[in-house]
């Protein structure tokens, strides 16, 4: 075994725990007056938009995930994107930003204002923060960490109870699962420096079914992130009409590898697809999510496959945490005033 830096991962826990503690108990009877319009929390809602960017992005990927096995009320629309979707009725919007200073989430935090919406701001702080409060809208205050997806609970939980808060989701007995499933993956490093090990010297193709598309996303952002490794996903049903045809590619070395969790019923879908992988001769892996709730499993995922490419970064001898490319775009993008923020 080698002496892997697990970064934030083994506070994931207690930031799961800390950060929920931090919604505002009366969120639903705010009421925000922006230029003489009220903007009232106890309303209705029949969509819920989560709308961030990235490490903070994917926690919309992931409630949409958990909205396939819960009976979440309204349908959750992620937006990863400066503008909102067009044409919303009634939604709430959740706008969240690790940091509070990434300009496609402030923009659409913005939109959502000037449109009247409902909005909540989940962040550690940043314009995004200043922005909101000034005008009295409820921002949820969350622990730091070492960059924004290291601090992914402290981004999710707070989600889920607005959820819950908002009688969109009932999320309250799961929320310890959720814990084990991270705490189990925090034992589980030998298996993710085996997986890590696989992983090697080719491009990982990630296939994922659609009520896990969160954790394959979140994966391959990691890969991206964590070790600097191009990686691809592909979600099934759809990428069995397309991506599926690239197995036969021979110019690059492709590592299949699928992720099954144990209730998914895209479960003999995936097999089927890969029994038709095998037959052109990939060897393909498997990750099975291990966990007894929707929320377990999940978490079970994000935190394994997290680590696993914190070895592959070790692997690799290279640093996890900076992400200089993205901070440059996000000057770069400063510089030339693309966003009026
Ligand atoms: O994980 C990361 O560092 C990135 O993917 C960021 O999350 C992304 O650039 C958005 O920034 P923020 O989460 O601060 O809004």
């Amino acid at each position: 075994m080698v002496a892997i830096n697990l970064i934030d991962y083994p506070r994931w826990p207690s930031l799961a725990r800390e950060s929920i503690l931090n919604v505002p108990a009366d969120i639903r009877n705010v009421k925000v007056n922006i230029d003489g319009r009220v903007i009232d929390y106890s309303g209705e809602v029949d969509s819920v938009v989560i709308t961030g960017m990235g490490g903070s992005g994917v926690v919309g990927d992931i409630v949409s995930d958990l909205c396939w096995f819960w009976d979440c009320k309204v349908p959750i629309i992620v937006s990863k994107n400066m503008r909102l979707p067009r044409r919303l009725s009634k939604p709430l919007v959740i706008a969240i930003s690790y940091s509070g200073n990434t300009a496609e989430t402030i923009m659409s935090a913005n939109e959502a204002l000037s449109r009247g919406y409902p909005i909540i701001g989940v962040t550690t702080g940043g314009k995004l923060s200043t922005i909101l409060s000034n005008k009295g809208v409820p921002v949820v205050l969350v622990p730091k960490a070492s960059a924004p997806r290291y601090g992914l609970p402290s981004l999710l939980y707070p989600t889920l109870i607005i959820l819950e808060r908002f009688g969109i989701a009932s999320v309250a007995n799961e929320l310890e699962s959720g814990i084990s499933g991270m705490e189990r993956a925090l034992k589980a490093i030998d298996e993710a420096e085996r997986l890590a090990g696989e992983l090697l010297n080719a491009i990982p193709i990630i296939w994922v079914g659609e009520s896990r598309r969160g954790v394959g996303i979140r994966f391959k952002n990691d890969l991206n992130e964590n070790a600097k490794y191009f990686a691809i996903v592909s979600i099934i049903p759809e990428g069995a009409h397309n991506d599926i045809a690239a197995v036969t590619t021979k110019q690059v070395g492709l590592r299949h590898i699928a992720i099954m969790g144990p209730n998914d019923y895209e479960g003999r879908y995936l097999e089927t697809l890969l029994d038709v992988v095998s037959s052109f001769g990939a060897k393909p892996l498997v990750v099975k999510l291990e966990g007894s709730t929707p929320l377990e499993s999940e978490m079970y995922g994000v935190t394994f496959l997290g680590i696993t490419t914190l070895v592959l970064a070790h692997l690799l001898n290279v640093e996890p945490i900076s992400t200089l490319p993205i901070d440059r775009l996000k000057e770069e993008l400063d510089k030339r005033k693309l966003f009026p923020v």
